[in-house]
């Protein structure tokens, strides 16, 4: 399975493996980061869900929807870096992305 590093809010680092065909976001859930809220289950329409993607992934990251474009501008803390992770498949292009939890809005 390929992997992902998770980089939490206070900066800890943990290896994780996920299942192709889940998201980024349910990768992330399934291994217990509680803080990633996730709220509205990954319908685009939250933003509780938004992280940081690693630089060198981002070619081989989908395109991101007007939605979820829209979404991310209602963040304070959007960099050129966030997606929401639920928009994100997993798949094995993405063996060894860095996906940092960006903080609370
Ligand atoms: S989980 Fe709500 S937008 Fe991603």
């Amino acid at each position: 399975m390929p992997k992902m590093i998770v980089v939490t809010r206070e900066g800890t680092e943990t290896t994780v493996e996920g299942e192709t065909g889940l998201t980024v976001m349910e990768v992330i859930r399934d291994n217990g980061f509680d803080e990633l809220l996730a709220l509205c289950g990954g319908c685009c329409s939250c933003a509780t869900c938004h992280v940081y993607v690693d630089d060198a992934f981002t070619d081989r990251l989908p395109a991101m929807s007007e939605d979820e474009n829209d979404l991310l501008d209602s963040s304070d803390s959007r960099t050129a870096q966030s997606r929401l992770s639920c928009q994100i498949p997993f798949n094995d292009a993405l063996d060894g992305v860095r996906v940092t939890l960006a903080p609370d809005d």
